[in-house]
């Protein structure tokens, strides 16, 4: 057993989350609750990224405070996360004082350590507006792939990380006018001196994330502007840089590091060195694949130069994106399902089951509602729910609600129970290499498996002629509703926390034997009823 830590992306909130949003936090979620019940120590974080400009844009827009905004958004958030079963260890903000603290403590040491240096540069100025453009003020075309709205810190079509005067004919965001560069100064991260470092480090990471950043490190990485002239952000803690702000990359990736000193503070002491420092912690990073080159580049170049004996990530797990019926999920074409009309047409759990099982690992993946409708009719009510619904059933209305015994094996049944026992063992392992969707798909296939034993010995038959056989095959039976309710209780823990009620159990076991649930356990009768429910066409 060890010790983890998992991260998902923090999210910008300048808007109500998307589908594709949940997604990282979701399965941060799941992953801890994974390992917990593998009896790993394991602690999660993430928390909601509130600087930024599309922030301050969004606030200007509403006439009010960027912080306004994000106050009422942070606690919407947390609204939506118990709507999904999300209970991560520290779900935190970028505006909290730890937070806030931490990082300019941080980045005084990177200074001191030799990564910072200052220097003039040539900045997008906006004549018209009268401001110096932050990277987001500005779109243009992208130097390296050509694309036309590429913004300025950031390419989206080909993900690679740009400054505001790289763009091939910008426009102010605002105004669209040309801007004009103009001279000004600014704090630089020394990123180049880590090349060789970096180089080490991204060479043992898996294979998506491996190739991509050493491609990056081959194309020569490029010093990383620490400051910003925005209003909105973390006061940057340089002398001399009065008035300019932390660029929020710069600070949001070290919530990762903030949010367990949170928790430490909050009365968990010890737990900062713990996850952070001691070498046998193992990380995993929930992330888009558009958030690779922080994860892989900046946050471990950021961890070396400080020399302060930090752990690098472990694992990088990053997704492909969610495709709408086939369409890029947008903000500003409305393309996508949101939380609050997800919320409207299912429970939070349905959602996670869906998400889960259509992770984008490989590629991207396309969510459709006739997709969903099929995810919630045949996967969760049809199969799941039915089988563990038809043996309770039967364990309360023939066997008066106690758990018969085995009586009379035959081949089949041994057949069966290695069935079950390795698709266990697979989802297990699945886990642990990162391949959830993989894994979530071992839950449903062990529902196949019940429902096509429940099927071939037919033991509402058997019950009337061969009372022994009717005993075995429901014995066994209920010990795969314990091995679902194991899965379950990582991607639906409500619905799972709902069944050990139904059994009258303390928990699911995680063990690959096979006796989990005692002959002659009473189960709870009274509170046997269906999980799951169908949606309707016309729901969704
Ligand atoms: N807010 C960023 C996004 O939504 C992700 C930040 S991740 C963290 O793309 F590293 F800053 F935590
Ligand atoms: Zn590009």
């Amino acid at each position: 057993m060890g010790k983890w830590i998992v991260f998902s992306a923090w999210p910008y909130i300048n808007s109500e989350p998307h589908l594709g949003t949940l997604l990282h936090l979701i399965t941060a979620d799941y992953y801890t609750r994974f390992l917990k019940s593998m009896g790993e120590e394991a602690i999660s974080v993430s928390g909601s990224d509130e600087h930024g400009t599309p922030i301050e844009v969004e606030a200007m827009k509403q006439g009010r405070t960027p912080v306004d905004l994000t106050n009422e958004m942070h606690k919407r958030i947390l609204g939506l996360l118990k709507q999904f079963s999300i209970e991560l260890d520290n779900y935190s903000q970028t505006e909290s004082m730890v937070h806030k603290e931490f990082v300019r403590n941080f980045y005084l040491r990177l200074d001191h350590e030799g990564y910072v240096f200052k220097q003039q540069t040539v900045q997008l100025y906006c004549e018209y507006d009268k401001i110096f453009l932050p990277d987001r003020f500005v779109v243009g075309k992208c130097p390296f792939c050509g694309y036309d709205k590429a913004r300025g810190d950031q390419c989206e079509n080909c993900g690679r990380l740009l400054e505001p005067t790289m763009l091939i004919d910008p426009k102010c965001v605002l105004c669209g006018n040309t801007p004009i560069k103009k001279q000004t100064y600014h704090w630089f991260f020394d990123l180049p001196k880590l090349t060789e470092k970096l180089r080490v480090f991204v060479s043992g990471l898996s294979e998506n994330v491996k190739f991509y950043s050493l491609n990056m490190i081959n194309e020569g990485l490029k010093p990383r502007s620490i400051t910003r002239d925005n209003k909105w952000g973390i006061s940057s803690p340089f002398p001399g840089s009065e008035g300019k702000t932390i660029y929020v990359w710069m600070e949001a990736i070290l919530g990762y590091l903030s949010g367990v000193k949170e928790l430490e503070l909050n009365g968990r002491s010890g737990l900062f060195e713990k996850y952070w420092k001691s070498p046998d912690t193992k990380s995993v990073y929930f992330i888009g694949k558009d958030n690779i080159p922080f994860h892989s580049i900046i946050l471990p170049g950021l961890l070396v130069a400080s020399n302060d004996g930090y752990n690098l990530p472990k694992y990088i797990s990053s997704t492909e994106f969610f495709l709408f019926e086939q369409l890029k999920f947008s903000k500003s074409q409305h393309v996508g399902v949101w939380a609050n009309e997800a919320l409207q047409i299912a429970d939070g759990e349905y959602w996670r089951y869906a998400l889960l099982s259509l992770r984008p690992e490989r590629g991207d993946s396309n969510f459709s509602w006739i997709d969903f409708q099929k995810i919630v009719n045949n996967d969760l009510n049809d199969t799941i729910g039915n089988f563990v619904n038809r043996v309770l059933k039967f364990v309360s209305e023939k066997f008066d609600g106690i758990v018969p015994e085995q009586r009379q094996s035959t081949n089949d049944d041994d057949k069966f129970i290695s069935k079950i026992i390795s698709k266990k063992k697979e989802y297990i392992d699945l886990n642990y290499s990162l391949k959830i969707k993989d894994a979530v798909r071992a839950f449903l296939e062990s529902g196949y498996i019940g429902n096509e034993y429940l099927s071939n010995q037919e033991p509402w038959n058997l019950i009337k002629d061969n009372y022994n056989r009717a005993c075995t095959v429901i014995y066994n039976s209920v010990q795969v509703v314990n091995h679902l309710g194991f899965m379950m209780s990582h991607i639906m823990p409500i619905k799972s926390a709902n069944l050990l009620a139904q059994l009258d159990l303390e928990k699911f076991s995680a063990e690959l034997t096979w006796e989990a649930v005692k002959p002659g356990h009473r189960i709870n009768k009274n509170k046997v009823s269906p999980l799951f429910s169908k949606i309707k066409i016309e729901k969704v």
